[in-house]
């Protein structure tokens, strides 16, 4: 019997792995430029934490987690994390920034975990790159959000649409709730199976149902329904994005699956990825901290989809280069000492570089060299022990030429001509 992966869970390997650091390293570099500090929180937390922000009724929690029991004796129910969120705002309050330092701009990234149904690019394990920012009411905080989003697609060179939506805020909210609740009370027998059942729980969801697109298309929206300041604080938004070169279009039937947001929300779309086009996802969640046990502190922020932005940096066709440049093809001991020497001295100077099986004979080594995609061979065997060189094959110019390795200086200018050779390349 083979042991083989769980349904929805994914190895990443070769260039689905490079794709992925892609978007990470890009991600962090980004973030760092927008002076965001690490914060990482840990993959399990008690069930409660998700309840109580992503919240009862989103489909997460309801249908999505993955929760056990606990073996110690208060038998704490736990969850494996369906998102960031939840645990950066309770590290947060945790620490006391919410009241001794309240303004925190953090960034994050690692596994997240959602029983939901596999298909492309949605996955029961998968990456998210988050950011979260406490402390910031103002609606230029919410812009500068989709700002650096689209720094991070110019930076990945991606064709992404930035949708956008105000949600109202505890002031307007219900007028709209109820105006929505009403419509579909009026259209309940047309409902489907789930926005049935959560019409009276949660009947912003109508909006983004998949199955009632028709229905949806004629409910009231949000934006009806905005207080003075939620639309001042939208059309700052809005204002900002276009005075920053930053392209977006208003979605108002953008409610995003989770509980806590209010104002400003937004999702960045790819057409390049399939029907789960969200790749960027994120918004306001004024109102999160206090609810879970922290002072009155705004929040703001976004996650990416690590998976489904390299799916879209990967149909670009864009491929982060980990092959060796140089193999070094020892022939047999006597050349081994002298290989793994100038190895040293190539890595030493940020060179990647395999050292190859001193086992086998010179054409199995260069078949080797030029399967795992090496710019260069150094080969040293006996001969070149003997006389202190090395022949050096650039295998994309296919030309050998023997160089001298006896003094460190003779070394170091091979390597710098290896280094000029790769850069003009
Ligand atoms: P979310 O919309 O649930 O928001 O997820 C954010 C992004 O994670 C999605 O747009 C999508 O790219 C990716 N994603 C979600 N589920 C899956 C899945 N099953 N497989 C692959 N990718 C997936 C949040 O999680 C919020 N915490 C975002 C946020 C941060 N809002 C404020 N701060």
């Amino acid at each position: 019997m083979h042991l083989t992966r769980l349904r929805g869970f994914q190895d990443l390997i070769g260039p689905d792995v490079r794709a992925v650091r892609i978007v990470e390293d890009a991600a962090r570099a980004v973030a760092e430029r927008y002076a965001m500090h690490e914060i990482r929180i840990p993959l399990l937390e008690r069930i409660e934490l998700y309840q109580r922000s992503t919240g009862e009724t989103s489909d997460v929690v309801e249908k999505q987690m993955y929760a056990f029991t606990d073996r110690d004796e208060a038998e704490t129910l736990l969850a494996l994390r369906p998102e960031g969120t939840p645990g950066v705002v309770r590290a947060y309050i945790e620490a006391g920034l919410d009241r001794s330092d309240p303004e925190q701009r953090f960034y994050y990234g690692g596994p997240m975990f959602r029983r939901e149904r596999p298909q492309k690019g949605r996955f029961r394990q998968f990456h998210q790159f988050g950011v979260e920012i406490f402390g910031r009411a103002d609606a230029a905080c919410d812009a500068e959000l989709i700002i650096m989003i689209d720094e991070l697609r110019r930076e990945l060179n991606l064709e992404l649409e930035s949708q956008i939506n105000s949600l109202g805020c505890a002031e307007c909210r219900p007028a709209f709730r109820a105006a929505l609740l009403e419509y579909g009370r009026a259209h309940l027998a047309e409902l489907c199976e789930d926005c049935h059942q959560r019409l009276e729980r949660n009947p912003l969801r109508l909006l983004d149902c998949k199955i009632d697109v028709k229905l949806a298309a004629n409910a009231p929206t949000s934006l009806d329904y905005l207080c003075e300041t939620c639309r001042r604080h939208f059309a700052t938004v809005e204002r900002l994005l276009t005075e920053s070169g930053v392209a977006y279009v208003v979605n108002p039937r953008l409610v995003r699956g989770l509980d806590y947001y209010m104002r400003t929300t937004f999702e960045i779309v790819s057409g390049a990825v399939g029907s789960q086009s969200a790749v960027v996802a994120g918004g306001r969640y004024d109102g999160l901290v206090e609810a879970l046990g922290g002072a009155a502190v705004a929040g703001t922020g976004f996650a990416i989809g690590i998976e489904r932005l390299a799916l879209a940096v990967a149909a670009k066709g864009a491929v982060l280069d980990g092959a060796p440049q140089v193999a070094m093809v020892p022939l047999g001991d006597a050349g081994l000492a002298a290989a793994l020497g100038v190895a040293r001295r190539m890595r030493a100077r940020r060179l990647r570089v395999e050292l190859l099986s001193p086992d086998r004979g010179l054409k199995a080594l260069m078949r080797r060299a030029s399967k795992i995609g090496a710019r260069f061979a150094v080969i040293i065997g006996e001969n070149e022990v003997a006389q202190q060189k090395a022949q050096v094959r650039d295998l994309a110019a296919s030309a050998q030429r023997e160089v001298t390795t006896a003094s460190p200086a003779d070394v170091e200018q091979l390597i710098d001509e290896i280094l000029t050779a790769i850069a003009q390349t």
